[in-house]
């Protein structure tokens, strides 16, 4: 349809037709077409049967099938023709699981999350999904957050790239092309960091923690053209974020030149009122909607409201118009008017569902995600003919996908064990996935010359409302860790969980340790390939790994204190374990070793216009062919706001073999260097910074510069 062609179609339309197009109801509403019951979050919802029956979008209403027979139901009783959206949350894929978003984010490779998000489009579409609301960019640092697992993780840089590469995955160019969906970032904003980890808590964020923190990733998103935005369920600044205007209307709308819908989070509109923001709907509908947000999703606020709001003059029905324009454009881009059902197939549904293809492109992003933490004496990769026995409660276990992966088919999730009798070659190994530590147990405990233990976090305990006081393993993952160590000192140690947990004692008592996360469909089969040196670890933290609880929130992008930590009294630490994190941000082993040449500048002075390049030699001196990413941090000395002592502004990927060098350069420009000062202005100020080239956040690999916006 053309713009004056939407144009007219909303000017035919009655307002109620209007409102009907603001409303988004649960797929639930379709399951029986006969004598409906309300039940659940659908009855809590207060939406009426005959509202629903006329609403504009579905939530989580998937297979070809079914959202074949919803949509030609609707197409039949509509009344102007207007389809409807099918919505959903696709976070991690849709059959095809790929590993949480937070270990994706480990890979450092936005081409390979891009493919993983192109893969998840794919299928879904066919299942008749046309939004996903996906990525959640939410910055974060503390881990007793169960949803940590759908982020990139604590940095600004690294979350930006992510957005942008999973908003260009889903959409491709044009989400109106046969197996793209439209992206909508979530949740504006700052729902990362609620206070104590506790899900839906108040988050206390300056405004220059805000600004520059937390909102460039869901810019980065906007940027990169996703056409939806997810308000959030917290408070920031006191007021929820979907009341609020400087968020959606100054930030998203006016700064940001944001012209796609913007939709509330399950319903937040109708919380306000738990909130004791508003006492009553039409209250929680006007600061909803006076705020900017178009879509009321899965409560009757606007339904039962807007109208009466416009009848009272208090909103006008031209802004209704606006919203609701917003809605049929989305609509039209989806190319929904000359097709309502896009790519509902059943065929292609059985051709792409975890077709080798897509497993392949989950393989790899599993590979790219685990993060090898230790491995002393080189005891990895293991030998394929070694006598080793594999063992613990994730061994057997199809738990691998994490929260969310509401679509996926648990049974075609390849378990560890299967991943390792499935590899031809190994032959000498021995896999006891019992529970009890028996006699027969210990004697091959005892007898192996190595011991690898599969324990963690099941990936029920991550996920939204899966906040966590505590963030140790369970007691009886950590009892076989020590009962295993009593007999046998050879250990490999596999976390898998949805979080960075407590592992210093688990740390301490293994020879290796490789952080595998929920790493999806294909993590039996990825892990065996890694653990026995067919596969190169590559992966770098997204997150730091604490060494106890009592470190959150915890980031490498700390602040000066007037008494940085330096183990003596009144400095910045504690007197009982130390401040920094047991594995930092960026860091990650491989099975080879690489060495960083000193810091070298083709310049000492950075202007406007006027980059410099910063470049290492990087080796490979070890004896694998292997991936290293190299990161670029920057700390600026001096400034009229305090910096953080290092951040992130770059990273590359490369692939050495055992002896092969290779210059990284990085441009250094003057971009790099700004920051939100005390009058809100984003500028780089004249001074002194320095450049740092390394394997992670620790690194101390530098050299000073200059910045001068006067030469
Ligand atoms: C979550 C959102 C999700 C929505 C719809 C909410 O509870 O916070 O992330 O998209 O439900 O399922």
């Amino acid at each position: 349809m053309t713009n004056n062609e939407l144009r007219d179609l909303l000017s035919e339309l009655s307002l109620q037709e209007k409102i009907d197009q603001l409303l988004q109801i649960s797929g639930a509403y379709y399951y029986n077409d006969q004598n409906v019951i309300l039940t659940g979050p659908c009855e809590d919802s207060g939406v009426k049967i005959e509202d629903a029956r006329r609403a504009g979008s579905i939530i989580n209403a998937t297979s070809a099938g079914f959202a074949k027979t919803i949509q030609s139901t609707h197409m039949k009783t509509c009344s102007k023709n207007i389809p409807l959206i099918f919505m959903a949350d696709v976070i991690n894929g849709y059959k095809t699981i790929l590993p949480a978003p937070i270990a994706q984010a480990c890979s450092f490779d936005p081409s390979l999350v891009e493919a993983g998000a192109s893969v998840a489009a794919a299928e879904a579409s066919a299942a008749g999904v046309m939004v996903t609301f996906s990525p959640m960019v939410d910055l974060v640092n503390d881990s007793r957050w169960g949803r940590v697992m759908e982020s990139a993780g604590e940095d600004p840089y690294l979350s930006c790239v992510m957005a942008k590469a999973m908003v260009e995955g889903y959409q491709g160019e044009d989400c109106s092309k046969p197996g793209r969906i439209a992206s909508c970032v979530k949740h504006f904003a700052g729902y990362g960091a609620p206070m104590g980890g506790r899900d839906y808590d108040n988050c206390e964020l300056s405004p220059l923690t805000l600004i520059e923190d937390y909102l460039p990733a869901y810019k980065a998103a906007v940027d990169a053209g996703c056409e939806l935005v997810m308000t959030s369920y917290n408070l920031l600044n006191r007021v929820p974020t979907t009341s609020s205007r400087e968020l959606i209307k100054d930030t998203l709308r006016e700064s940001w030149d944001f012209n796609g819908v913007v939709i509330s989070d399950w319903a937040s509109i109708a919380e306000m009122i738990t909130h004791g923001l508003c006492t009553d709907e039409r209250e929680a509908a006007f600061a909803a909607f006076r705020a900017g947000v178009d879509i009321d999703m899965g409560t009757s606020c606007y339904s039962n409201s807007l109208a009466q709001l416009v009848e009272s003059g208090e909103i006008k029905e031209a802004e209704i118009d606006s919203a609701v324009f917003r809605v049929l454009e989305l609509k039209n881009k989806l190319g929904l008017f000359e097709n309502p059902y896009k790519d509902m197939d059943e065929v292609a549904e059985q051709n792409l569902f975890l077709c080798d293809k897509h497993r392949q492109i989950a393989r790899n992003l599993a590979l790219e995600s685990f993060v090898l933490l230790k491995n002393e004496g080189a005891i990895l990769p293991l030998k394929k003919d070694q006598k080793v026995i594999h063992t613990g409660p994730f061994l057997d276990s199809q738990d691998l996908c994490s929260s969310w992966s509401l679509f996926a088919q648990k049974d075609s999730t390849v378990s560890v064990k299967q991943g390792i009798e499935s590899h031809k070659e190994i032959s000498e190994y021995m896999l006891y996935a019992g529970e009890e530590f028996n006699d027969e147990f210990y004697n091959c405990v005892a007898s192996a010359e190595k011991v690898v233990l599969y324990i963690g976090e099941p990936s029920s305990m991550s996920g939204e409302s899966r906040s966590r006081a505590n963030l140790t393993l369970p007691d009886s993952h950590m009892q076989l860790l020590r009962n295993v160590y009593k007999l046998n000192k050879e250990i490999i140690t596999v976390v898998f969980g949805g979080r960075p947990l407590e592992i210093q004692e688990l740390t301490e008592k293994s020879k290796a340790v490789i952080y595998a996360w929920l790493p999806g469909t294909e993590g039996g089969n990825a892990l065996a390939e890694m653990l026995y040196g067919d596969a190169v670890p590559s992966g770098k933290l997204s997150m730091s790994i604490p060494r106890c609880v009592g470190q959150m929130p915890l980031s490498y992008r700390r602040f000066s204190t007037g008494r940085p930590y330096n183990g003596s009294d009144y400095c910045n630490g504690y007197i009982d374990v130390l401040p920094t994190p047991l594995f930092s941000f960026g860091y990650g082993l491989s099975y080879t070793e690489f060495s960083y040449g000193p810091v070298l500048l083709s310049g000492y002075t950075v202007s406007p216009g006027l980059p410099i390049t910063a470049q290492c030699i990087i080796k490979n001196t070890g004896f694998f062919r292997g991936t290293e990413t190299v990161q670029l941090y920057i700390r600026d000395c001096v400034a009229l706001v305090v910096r953080p002592i290092k951040e992130l502004k770059g990273f590359k990927r490369i692939t050495l073999d055992p002896g092969e060098e290779f210059t990284v350069s990085f441009s250094i420009t003057e971009e790099m260097l700004k920051f939100y000062n005390r009058d809100y202005e984003f500028k780089a100020e004249k001074g002194e910074f320095f450049v740092f080239i390394g394997d992670s956040s620790d690194t101390e690999n530098k050299q000073l510069f200059y910045y001068d916006d006067n030469k």
